[in-house]
């Protein structure tokens, strides 16, 4: 019986391996893949892959082949000799020493060569990045350039990125999985990675994740890597130093809007506002893949019809203080706005997604955001801000809290720090 089975079960072994096998296929359909050619560094991280699957196929097949061939040969049957038993064969041994040692050499020369390319000095005029990690979201500071941001990294193609990898808490992970990577943020400690997107890349989004598990909302940390021109990467970076700027009516951030309040002040002239921010249309068009799906979980509700009146000077003036925002959040150039706690909001506008990329940057979800960031977020730093929340992590309910109307007003604040 044992013989029926093996024969009966051989062919759905087969079809299994053939469906198994052609399930790795199709690329395009997997847009985080590691498998593309998109810098210097995947192109080599890629190559020893190949290389290192090319040996480990050759030696299976062969030891796999040598192993069915002794077993069927060899087979006990009925009437058959009786083994006889052999002691040593040195031809054998040398051989099946050789080959493997000569396979190790062709691995290792490739690896050791791969991690010494990798792990070296990023080359002189790379475009300095700091990634700080933060439970449960990504700041991104650029030294040179005096811009501050958050779970959105702008990138220009053809230059190099060297990144300094810290974090301010637990251990991270920053992975980009088409730009190359993952390297850990350690504590105390700072890491280093660069890579250059290819100069030919069109202008591309692609997703970020923390690949490192560092709490309740570690899969919740995710960012946005925006690979763009030179020009336009200028312009954001630009347009990203100046201090915070807001017009009443929310304007394009290439537009100049008429009336413009910087920080509290509603009398301070108007700079102008350029800058580039990779467009939404494309996003969805040809990203999305990188948009954010995560539905708003029940149990928070907000009037929807007040956020068309919000009032962006009083978002600043009160709502901003009087809801503690100014104790966790920098806004360049507002008096006082200099926490380092939460993400930097001084362009917040001119991001895409928000809550370490967990939601998309609108204003519903903003106000739903801030009244209650913890029922939106597990394990959220963020205080519960809305008057009669019930605060997850503190078991006690908001007494003391912004109301929807003075929440609407500083979403449309937030809406116009573009
Ligand atoms: Cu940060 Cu996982």
């Amino acid at each position: 019986m044992p013989k029926l089975r093996l024969r009966q079960a051989a062919p759905v072994a087969l079809v299994a391996t053939i469906l198994l096998a052609l399930s790795a296929c199709g690329l395009t359909e997997y847009p985080n893949t590691t498998f593309h050619h998109n810098t210097e560094f995947n192109s080599a991280i890629d190559a020893l892959f190949s290389r290192l699957v090319f040996w480990g196929t050759i030696v299976f097949v062969v030891v796999e082949a040598v192993l069915v061939y002794t077993i069927i040969r060899f087979r006990k049957r009925p009437g058959g000799p009786a083994a006889k038993p052999i002691h040593g064969n040195a031809a054998l041994e040398i051989t099946w020493t050789v080959i493997p040692a000569v396979i190790l050499v062709l691995i290792a020369i490739p690896t050791v060569k791969t991690i010494f390319e990798t792990q070296a000095e990023a080359p002189a005029g790379a475009l300095k990045v700091e990634v700080i990690g933060h439970q449960w979201w990504w700041e991104f500071r650029y030294p040179e350039l005096g811009v501050v941001t958050a779970n959105e990294l702008y990138l220009p193609v053809g230059r190099t990125a060297a990144f300094e990898l810290k974090t301010k808490d637990v251990l991270h992970s920053f992975w980009i999985p088409q730009m190359g990577g993952k390297r850990d943020l350690i504590s105390n400690k700072s890491n280093y990675l660069w890579f250059t997107p290819n100069a030919d890349l069109g202008s591309s989004a692609w997703n970020g994740f923390c690949a490192e598990y560092c709490g309740s909302s570690h899969a919740n940390m995710k960012f946005r890597v925006f690979t763009v021109q030179p020009a336009e990467f200028e312009a954001w970076a630009r347009h990203q130093s100046q201090p915070a700027v807001f017009s009443a009516a929310p304007a394009p951030v290439t537009a100049t809007p008429a009336a413009q309040v910087t920080g509290a002040d509603s009398t301070a002239p108007a700079p102008a506002v350029e800058g580039y921010m990779f467009p939404r249309a494309r996003l969805e068009a040809d990203f999305p893949h990188v948009l954010a799906r995560t539905p708003i979980p029940a149990g928070v509700t907000f009037d929807d019809a007040l956020l068309a009146g919000g009032d962006p000077v009083k978002g600043a003036t009160e709502g901003f203080l009087l809801g503690g925002c100014i104790g966790c959040h920098a806004i360049g150039g507002v008096p006082g706005a200099v926490s380092e706690i939460g993400p930097n909001l001084t362009h917040v506008a001119s991001r895409h997604t928000i809550a370490g990329g967990l939601y998309m940057n609108d204003a519903p979800t903003l106000a739903r955001w801030i009244k209650n960031a913890r029922h939106l977020k597990p394990g959220a730093i963020m205080n519960t801000i809305g008057k009669g929340e019930y605060d997850p992590i503190l078991k006690m309910t908001n007494t003391m809290g912004l109301d929807d109307r003075q929440i609407a007003d500083v979403v449309a604040y937030l809406m116009a720090l573009k």
